[in-house]
């Protein structure tokens, strides 16, 4: 009763802050011959924004609007398919041993409607890769794409040279294997997905990605039933094809018509006991705010495994393009409610409507008997005083040059250079980072080889404590918030650290870092 109050009024907010923003009135502009720069103090008023990128669009990118498939075309409300494992082909215990090859493959959606997908092993999602903490992990990669790719383990604690940077590129039709040891104290819900050099928004949306589960001997909800929801996002054209990205994609974040779960549009999902879920935001640049009606949720665990102790959930689960969690759901009644992402203001560019709630899935649940979940799931590491500080901000900046939108998304001022190392760690010393979103606009922050701890959030003036501790790899700041993160890196090498709004990603809003 209460939970349902609490969502009537968050969506009133959301709309309420969508009106001000439609009546706002363009104040100023300041063009700087082709570029316009919007990170200057006078000049990072998000409404202005919204009216430079309306001109822009205007004046400079006449793109006819994309005709896409209606919904009702897709078949909905079948069973939630269950994600398919990977076969190991070794017989060597502790030892995970695969093959995953990229290639083009036509999927009938419907019998009418066949859509080329680029595909590993020709599934949508790709096939789940489970192993425990400990194992040795082989994979050799197939590409046979018509471009180059190379397979990034998000989340991972691995060697720098196996994690899939853009410099690492498998060209079309070459292979290679990624080799490397899954460490103790890794365990938690992870993906895969291409990071190429500027390719990943256009292998991503063609339907590249995978679910990768490392689990642990001492998971204390070991004996839970367990269900895994991987949300990816799918844009088709009225003829069933994947549609290219719009200016507006480029800018935003690719949103398509379809939110998949488990490759399946709006599945049937049934719940009739108390259910360890496992939530991927596999979407380019959708937000996830998730509401799960008539249900007690827990959330268990984030990006990097396992929380310390439960929280129970009384509010949306917000998860960014990338994010993850671990939940525990109770249905506390029988009968079928809707599983929905509630409308959530990430501050878009350009004439887009207002976000509206949306309907993912039909819950089908049996009302069950409660449990009693562990108080303690695991000791956090524990990470000392930070010796050494940097700091981030990101802009967004104008760009008629840029054909993909005419904004550029950048890190401290840079656009993203394969050749450029940004910033230097040393390996194990204990870091502070600031994150500065200097910005009108949510974007995330994501980090290869490290899973971080966030220390404070400051927004609208106000520095707040984290609610709970975990371990993230993925966190996301609303315009002109800034987060402070307290992160590790124990590995030395190269690795990335971007918006994971794939569009922004692929645009440059990216930067390296070198740990010595
Ligand atoms: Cu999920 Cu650098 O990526
Ligand atoms: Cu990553
Ligand atoms: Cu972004």
């Amino acid at each position: 009763m209460k939970r349902r109050h609490f969502l009537m009024n968050f969506t009133a907010a959301v709309g309420g802050l969508v009106a001000t923003k439609a009546i706002a009135k363009m104040e100023h502009t300041k063009m700087t011959g082709m570029t316009c720069e919007l990170n200057s103090d006078d000049c990072n008023k998000g409404d202005n924004m919204h009216e430079h990128m309306n001109m822009n669009m205007n004046m400079n990118h006449d793109q006819k609007p994309q005709k896409l498939l209606p919904t009702s075309s897709l078949k909905q409300n079948q069973n939630l398919p269950s994600l398919i494992n990977l076969k190991n082909e070794s017989n060597q215990p502790g030892v995970f041993e695969a093959t995953l090859h990229l290639k083009p493959v036509k999927i009938a959606l419907t019998p009418e409607i066949t859509t080329e997908f680029w595909a590993y092993n020709g599934m949508i999602p790709g096939p789940k890769i489970e192993v425990n903490e400990g194992d040795h992990v082989k994979i050799t990669v197939k590409n046979d794409l018509p471009q180059s790719t190379t397979v990034h383990w998000h989340g991972l604690l691995i060697p720098s040279n196996q994690d899939g940077n853009p410099q690492d590129a498998i060209p079309a039709g070459k292979s290679r294997v990624y080799e490397f040891d899954v460490p103790k104290g890794n365990a938690g819900t992870f993906w895969y997905h291409p990071h190429g050099h500027e390719t990943v928004a256009e292998q991503v949306y063609r339907g590249l990605a995978g679910t990768f589960i490392v689990r642990s001997k001492d998971d204390p909800l070991n004996s839970l039933p367990e269900q895994h929801w991987f949300f990816s996002d799918l844009k088709l054209t009225d003829k069933g094809e994947i549609a290219d990205n719009t200016m507006v994609d480029w800018m935003n974040g690719r949103e398509g018509q379809f939110v998949l779960i488990n490759g399946s549009y709006r599945p049937k999902i049934k719940v009739d006991s108390a259910t360890r879920v496992r939530i991927w935001n596999a979407c380019s640049g959708r937000y996830l705010n998730l509401s799960i009606p008539d249900c007690d949720v827990f959330l268990v665990g984030t990006d990097g495994g396992l929380l310390s102790e439960p929280v129970s959930l009384n509010k949306p689960l917000l998860l960014s393009p990338a994010e993850r969690a671990e939940i525990v759901i109770l249905p506390k009644k029988t009968g079928t409610v809707y599983l929905q992402s509630i409308g959530y203001d990430r501050g878009k560019m350009g004439n887009v409507p207002p976000e509206q709630d949306m309907l993912l899935a039909e819950l089908d649940l049996t009302q069950s008997n409660s449990i009693t979940l562990p108080s303690t799931l695991r000791t956090l590491p524990k990470l000392g005083q930070a010796t050494a500080h940097k700091k981030l901000e990101y802009t967004e900046v104008m760009d008629m040059k840029e054909p993909r939108g005419g904004m550029l998304f950048l890190i401290n001022g840079k656009r993203h250079d394969m050749n450029r190392i940004d910033l230097e760690s040393k390996i194990h010393e204990v870091e502070e980072w600031t994150i500065h979103n200097n910005s009108h606009m949510d974007h995330n922050f994501h980090i290869h080889g490290a899973q971080f701890m966030v220390v404070s959030h400051e927004f609208n003036g106000t520095k707040t404590l984290p609610q709970y501790m975990a371990l993230k790899d993925t966190v996301n700041l609303r315009p002109h918030e800034t987060i402070t993160i307290k992160i590790q890196q124990n590995m030395p090498g190269l690795r990335m650290y971007h918006c994971h709004i794939i569009e922004h990603e692929t645009l440059g809003m990216m930067g390296q870092l070198m740990v010595k």
